[in-house]
């Protein structure tokens, strides 16, 4: 599938933008022919509508898509995006109506749109083309889109498609088209590599575990993205109920969202040595499963009381968080698809994420506004550590009770970088559970768009 505006100057139908509060001014300077027509269909301006001015010989000249008022815009994402089904068939220019400023957030939206999810069907559906604004950058917005396309293929792939060894062909693939180094760490090895919490939780299945380590760039600042890799969670031993289970092949959406941001960053060249280390699982139940109070003993020397088999994630992402940590990365990133409490304060949409930093906080909340992936804030409530210190061990896999489910995950994961690392820890759902404008059901990016864009910020590019 192709990603892509159209260049500039492409023959196309223009289309005028109108808010609802521009439909009147609008139709009363064109010609009686337009304004009736205009009328007679009752377009009104809102979001999600469209309407083909035909000219005198019935073909189309002119389009004019609703884009509601400042306060229904935000209520979504992507205005533009909303008419698309609406148009025919056939390639757009935006000829008025969008601010300069939005323009680029609209063009990405309009190729979101385009996204269908083709491995098990074809896709018949057509989608209009839209040609690249005054002041966008085409090749800019491909790779945004692209990136989301890939982690969104990456999470609807299920689980049967998407095991740790297909998680790991994705990965080297993507450094194949970067020229990037990939090494990988699999079953028995990571126990000789010390690597021991990614080999608990992913020893019960037979697809074996392992710890995908991608390099890329060789000046500039170094990153370290961690992505919770788990391709599918039962539970293990604490195993989840149906109800539960049933979206668990998105339990890699952390995985699938780093590899999208390493995407944008290599194919933007970015003056960064990048790395990206993913622990790639499958939380199964066999006899050989991890049980609940067993201890396990981390990388970093840390001991873990596991006091649920389902609190997994934290434990392969402690174990990759502590190596990332050992060559002193600049910025260290985990994401992850870590807590339902998360889901319980932020619901689906918003990417909540923990720093110590606040300039990286202020720079992100903006990134994000800019970028259409709303991020939130969360706490590393330092008087919270002691939910997760349990008696006999260093730490508590699964604190009794379950308040502050997210917060505690994050502390949790802290333990594992150096206190002098600079930390971000998004704890994302990466999926959108209905369809909206630019955002199909079914896996999604999340908190990826609105770090790569702070990142000349964070990292003093
Ligand atoms: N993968 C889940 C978290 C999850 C659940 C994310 C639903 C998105 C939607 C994670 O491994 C998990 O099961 N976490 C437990 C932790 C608990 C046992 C401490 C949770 O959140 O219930
Ligand atoms: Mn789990
Ligand atoms: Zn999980």
């Amino acid at each position: 599938m192709t990603v892509a505006l159209a260049p500039a100057g492409t023959k196309a139908l223009p289309i005028h933008v109108l808010g609802t509060e521009d439909v009147a001014l609008w139709a009363g300077q064109q010609s009686d022919r337009i304004r009736t027509w205009v009328e007679a269909n009752a377009f009104k301006g809102s979001i999600g509508t469209a309407l083909i001015i035909p000219d005198d010989a019935g073909h189309p000249e002119t389009a004019l898509v609703g884009y509601g008022t400042q306060a229904t815009r935000k209520r979504d994402r992507f205005a533009l995006a909303a008419a698309l089904p609406k148009l025919v068939p056939g390639t757009y220019r935006i000829e008025s109506g969008i601010a300069p400023d939005d323009l680029e957030q609209e063009a990405l939206g309009w190729l979101l749109a385009s996204y269908s999810f083709t491995r098990y069907r074809e896709s018949t559906a057509t989608h209009p083309t839209l040609v690249t604004p005054d002041g966008v950058d085409a090749a800019r917005v491909s790779v945004l889109a692209e990136a989301e396309f890939l982690v969104r293929d990456l999470i609807n792939t299920p689980a049967s498609h998407m095991g740790p060894s297909e998680l790991e062909s994705a990965a080297r693939a993507l450094a194949d088209k970067h020229g990037a180094s990939i090494a990988v760490t699999t079953g028995d090895a990571l126990l000789a590599d010390n690597f021991p919490m990614i080999h608990t939780v992913g020893r019960a299945s037979d697809r074996a575990p392992r710890l995908i380590d991608l390099t890329w760039g060789s000046r500039g600042p170094k990153i370290t993205l961690v992505g919770k890799g788990v391709c599918f969670d039962t539970g293990g031993l604490n195993i989840k109920p149906g109800s539960s289970m049933g979206l668990m092949k998105k339990d890699m959406g952390g995985a699938a969202n780093v590899l999208g941001l390493a995407h944008m960053i290599m194919a933007s060249g970015l003056d960064v040595r990048l790395r990206v280390l993913i622990p790639a699982v499958e939380n199964a139940v066999s006899g050989n499963s991890f049980r609940p109070q067993d201890i396990l003993t981390s990388r970093k020397g840390l001991t873990v009381e596991i006091n649920n088999t389902d609190a997994e994630g934290r434990l392969v992402l402690a174990d990759a968080l502590t190596y990332g940590s050992e060559g002193k990365p600049d910025l260290i990133v985990s994401m992850a698809t870590l807590t339902g409490a998360a889901r319980v304060a932020v619901g689906p949409d918003l990417a909540p994420y923990y720093t110590d930093d606040d300039v990286v906080a202020t720079s992100l909340d903006l990134s994000a506004r800019r970028m259409a992936d709303p991020v939130w804030r969360m706490p590393f409530h330092d008087p919270y550590e002691t939910m997760i210190e349990p008696g006999i061990a260093d730490l508590d896999n699964a604190p009794k009770g379950g308040f502050a489910g997210s917060i505690t995950a994050a502390l949790f994961l802290r333990r594992f970088v150096s206190e002098h690392d600079r930390y971000i820890h998004f704890d994302i759902y990466g999926w959108q559970p209905s369809a909206a404008p630019g955002r199909p059901k079914g896996g999604a990016l999340q908190g990826a768009r609105a770090l790569f864009e702070s990142l000349p910020v964070i990292l003093d590019l």
